[in-house]
Order: structure tokens, then C-alpha cells, then sequence
């Protein structure tokens, strides 16, 4: 998703698309509740975290804030400047953290001798729209990995946001679209590990996204989000469905986010 502008702010001082979809929805709250437990349960203390794709670090600091014992060492991977630049903003309010090593690029350019106790990597879209390279992709974060180490990779379950961005997705650009799920990831992840050594699971949160009716402005950027498309630039058919969809869900998804464990 490097470069996508729906993402990341255009520097004036507006909330990007996707800090106002945040300010409908409990999702990070829920998600970074369950993180902070599976952090907690983890063998290895004191011990050093390893963040990828942490975007302005906001997410990074609500599951810090919630485990009981802070990392030794925090190493954080942020691609777009824009969003790198807020990292130490963001992370340099959470007491007590230990200095912070930020390194501004892609997780495939990334290179270090460290291993780590724990690794996160959040609905990070890693190779856009490409899967084929995913494999080497997990093939490297499981080769950082200490050896009690766990990855924790958080995408999204099968739910209703998963559902509308599919429908509306393949409508707008008339091909299929198959959105990446946590599924796909286990399924991966399964392929290329030693089965022998490896445990993995897969615990969901539940949390809700609310349409605002009352704030067509912010309504509207949702969508935007979601779909990646300017509404401007849907034809009026769609623009009557996407309505339409909304509010028989009476503006309220479900959402469900995965969060496997690799151990
Ligand atoms: C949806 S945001 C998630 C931010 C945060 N982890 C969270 O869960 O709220 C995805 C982030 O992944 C970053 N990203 C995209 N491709 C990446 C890659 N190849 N390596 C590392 N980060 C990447 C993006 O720049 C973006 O900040």
C-alpha cells in the first residue's frame, strides 16, 4: 500500500481517510486488547519487539500501553517518510520506552544480524496486490525470530468490511477481487514452516465500524477508504448500491480481525 494516498496525510494537518474511519470503529481498540494478552503470555522476558509496518506508530503505542512490561528494545519499520516522521513523535510519549530504532524503508529492504522475541506486523499489505512474493516475505520475518520468539501477524477475517470492499472492489475496477485474509496467511505460513516445530493459531476480535448518517463528509471518506476510489469517481449505479448495502446493514458492520501466532 506504499503510496496510497487514503493512507497517508497530505501535510495539511487533516485527518488522513483512514484516522477518520479509526474514529468510528473499536477495531484497534479490540485488536491491540488481544495483542497486549498474546504478548503477555509469552514465555521470554525481558524482550525485544520488532514492528512492521507500524504506519505513524499509533496502534505500536495502544498495545504497548496495555502489557504489563515494556520491551528492552524496540526496532520499527516504516516505508512511506511521511508516516516515520511521526513515529518517534508518537512513541516518544510512552514512558519509560527504551530508545527507539527506526529504520525508513520496506520490511524486503531491511537488513540486520538482530533476532527478536516477539515480532508484530499489523494489516501490512507487504507486496501490494502480489501475493507471489509473499512467501519470501515470511520466509525472512520467521528467520528473525528468536528462538522462543513469536510472530504475531494481524489481518483481517472474513466480515462485513471484507465482504463490501470485495462486492463494491470488483464492481469498480471490473475484476475479481480477492481481498488477503488471515486464512491466506496461515495457509502460507504453513506451507514454507517445519511442521514438526511449529504451533500456530488463530484468535479473532470482534469490533464494529459505524457509518456516521448524521456526517455525510466523514461517511463518504470511509467508503473512499475502503474502496480506494475518490466517490466523485463511482458511476451512479454503484454509488445507489453502496448505499443501498449500507443501509440494510443499518450503518454497522461487523469486522473481525485474525491474529495468528507463530511459534
Ligand atoms: C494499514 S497500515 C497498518 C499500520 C499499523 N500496523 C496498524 O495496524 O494500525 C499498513 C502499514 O504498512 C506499511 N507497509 C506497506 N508495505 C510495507 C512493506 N513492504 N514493509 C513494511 N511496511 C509496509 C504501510 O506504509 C503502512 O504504514
Amino acid at each position: 500500500m506504499t503510496g496510497n494516498k487514503f493512507e497517508y496525510s497530505i501535510g495539511d494537518g487533516t485527518l488522513t481517510p483512514f484516522e477518520t474511519f479509526l474514529q468510528y470503529s473499536d477495531e484497534k481498540e479490540q485488536t491491540s486488547d488481544k495483542l497486549a494478552e498474546l504478548i503477555e503470555s509469552s514465555p521470554v522476558h525481558p524482550w525485544s519487539l520488532l514492528d512492521v509496518g507500524a504506519g505513524d506508530g499509533s496502534f505500536t503505542k495502544l498495545y504497548l500501553s496495555k502489557v504489563n512490561a515494556l520491551p528492552q528494545t524496540v526496532n520499527v519499520i516504516e516505508p512511506s517518510l511521511d508516516l516515520a516522521e511521526k513515529l518517534p513523535i508518537t512513541l516518544g510519549t510512552v514512558a519509560d520506552l527504551p530508545l527507539l530504532n527506526i529504520f525508513n524503508g520496506s520490511f524486503q529492504d531491511y537488513a540486520t544480524d538482530r533476532k527478536f522475541d516477539v515480532i508484530v506486523a499489523s494489516h501490512v499489505p507487504f507486496t501490494g496486490d502480489n501475493m507471489q512474493n509473499l512467501p519470501d516475505v515470511y520466509t525472512k520475518l520467521l528467520s528473525l525470530l528468536n528462538e522462543d520468539g513469536r510472530l504475531l501477524l494481524v489481518q483481517r477475517a472474513a466480515d462485513d468490511t471484507h465482504e463490501f470492499r470485495e462486492k463494491f472492489k470488483t464492481l469498480l475496477t471490473g475484476n475479481k477481487y480477492d481481498s488477503f485474509l488471515v486464512n491466506d496467511a496461515l495457509a502460507i505460513l504453513s506451507h514454507i514452516s517445519d511442521d514438526n516445530k511449529t504451533h500456530m493459531t488463530i484468535d479473532y476480535t470482534n469490533s464494529e465500524l459505524i457509518f456516521p448518517d448524521h456526517n455525510p463528509v466523514d461517511r463518504t471518506i470511509i467508503i473512499e477508504f475502503l474502496l480506494n476510489t475518490q466517490w466523485g469517481k463511482m458511476p451512479d449505479d454503484i454509488k445507489l448500491q453502496i448505499d443501498d448495502y449500507i443501509s440494510r446493514k443499518a450503518n454497522r458492520f461487523t469486522q473481525h480481525d485474525g491474529i495468528l501466532t507463530y511459534k
